[in-house]
């Protein structure tokens, strides 16, 4: 593109200031931003880390203009928004383009928006197009195009109001390795070189070396609720060798953020009411179960054991592959039942750890049965309303429900889902599937539900 903003470096553009947010939930509600501040400054690249559902993507709406925050202000260029941010334009994870529109008309959109008329529109489109690599496939529709070409028309469609900050949420989180490795390359070369238009960058991403290797400083997200738990200057010279000591360093420390002091629980609720099954005692229900299976988390385990009772995270996400979302529920699953403990970016097995890798089935059943009646609030609650009911079942309904009042209604599955996996593993109760009942191990019907659903590994 021609018109290369002049940069001075250090201008404030995009001011949060005090930002928090609350959404209403069935009968409660849940706080997802609580008391953020960051700013945006000319000639620097922001990642903000954290994990999922800690508010990233909240946040960046809030930059957006797309959604008022609930307390605080966003502001651009000292300007409180009132409305749509008009400085920033957003790159989404998901494309978001129009499939009845092509490559030239979805990139043409963002200018309709501002009302730049027709011959305008159409030679910054295709400057746009051009800059980003998309150069011939100005009349291909979506569908024909590769995800990664797909993204290119996102980038083309912010980029081409010259925007004094790009916000991109997990750009490249939906496309395969190597195609996201080529777009990422390609966007810092681009910006490095000046012929990105635009003065500041926010980039989402759950990949701790997707932000080591893009940004000048990465601000890490907590969880419940969203708060600013670090920020983290990058000052490696560009490009970045993600084998590099410096680089790994980096990844350990952030990995260290990450895991080291456990997510404050929810705050409390609001009082339960007379119909909950739980009573007074159900505010435990906020404290959420990290969604982890058992299986993976026995696997995790016996990884450690056989690591000698340690290993560094990043080389455990490696060898197994894993997202960051994948590995620190397991991480955090782990610590909750004091099995293994996090330290300075390696994870170490406690002692009941390696009393629990080495044991077998049945015992590690068992100690896994006390430690989740123990440590895990739900499983435990759950127990207690089924010793103390005269039929020995609840329905999962019910216990859905009252989650509903702390959690969105998929977080509030995945509490039950996690709460039903831990109960079954360790014998503590069972699920019927048929008749949507969780049920003491005792209870006639208790076989029949082990049978129809399969019993849980
Ligand atoms: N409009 C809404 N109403 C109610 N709850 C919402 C709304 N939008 C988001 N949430 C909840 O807010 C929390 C944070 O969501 P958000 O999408 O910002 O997280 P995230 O950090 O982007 O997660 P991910 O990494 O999975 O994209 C989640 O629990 C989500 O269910
Ligand atoms: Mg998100």
């Amino acid at each position: 593109m021609t018109i290369t903003p002049k940069i001075t470096p250090g201008t404030e553009l995009v001011t949060v200031e005090n930002v928090g947010m609350t959404f209403a939930t069935d009968g409660g509600s849940l706080t997802v931003l609580e008391n953020v501040s960051l700013t945006l400054h000319e000639g620097e690249i922001v990642a903000l880390l954290g994990r999922s559902g800690s508010g990233k993507s909240t946040l960046l709406r809030c930059i957006a203009g797309l959604t008022a925050p609930t307390t605080g202000a966003v502001k651009y260029k000292g300007t409180a928004l009132n409305g749509a941010n008009p400085g920033v334009a957003m790159v989404f994870q998901s494309f978001a383009l129009l499939p009845w529109l092509t490559v030239q008309e979805n990139v043409e959109l963002g200018l309709e928006a501002r009302a730049v008329p027709a011959v305008e529109r159409r030679e910054r489109a295709l400057r746009a197009i051009d800059l980003i690599g998309l150069d011939g496939f100005e009349s291909a529709y979506p569908k024909e195009l590769s995800g990664g070409m797909r993204q290119r028309v996102g980038f083309a469609r912010a980029l081409v109001v010259e925007p004094d900050a790009l916000l991109m949420d997990e750009p490249f989180s939906a496309l395969d390795v190597l195609t996201s490795e080529n777009l990422r390359g390609e966007l810092l070369r681009l910006w490095a070189e000046g012929d990105i238009p635009t003065r500041t960058a926010l980039i989402v991403t759950h990949n701790i070396e997707e932000a080591i290797q893009l940004a000048d400083r990465v601000i890490v997200l907590d969880s419940n609720p969203g708060r600013i738990k670090a920020e983290l200057p990058i000052t490696l010279p560009q490009p970045r060798d993600r084998r590099s000591p410096e680089f790994e360093a980096l990844v350990d420390e952030v990995y260290s953020i990450l895991t080291g002091q456990p997510s404050a629980a929810r705050q409390p609720a609001p009082p339960t009411s007379s119909t909950s099954p739980f009573g007074a005692e159900g505010t435990e229900f906020d404290i959420a179960l990290p969604p982890a299976s058992t299986g993976e988390l026995g696997g995790l385990l016996e990884l450690l054991a056989a690591r000698g009772g340690q290993e560094g995270l990043a080389e455990i996400a490696d060898e197994l592959r894993y997202e960051l979302d994948d590995l620190l529920p397991l991480v955090d699953a782990a610590h909750m039942l004091k099995l293994a403990y996090a330290r300075n970016g390696r994870l170490h097995l406690s002692e009941q750890g390696r009393r629990y890798a080495a044991a077998d089935l049945l015992r590690a059943k068992e100690q896994f049965a006390t430690l989740a009646v123990e440590q895990a609030p739900l499983v435990r609650n759950i127990v207690r309303i089924l010793r103390r009911s005269e039929n020995g079942f609840i329905r999962s309904e019910t216990i859905l429900n009252d989650l509903r009042r702390h959690f969105s209604d998929a977080d509030a599955q995945t509490q039950l889902d996690t709460a039903i996996d831990w109960g079954r593993y360790g014998e503590l109760y069972e699920y019927d599937a048929d008749s949507d009942r969780i049920l003491l191990p005792t209870h006639p019907d208790a076989a029949r539900a082990g049978q129809t659903t399969g019993a849980s590994a």
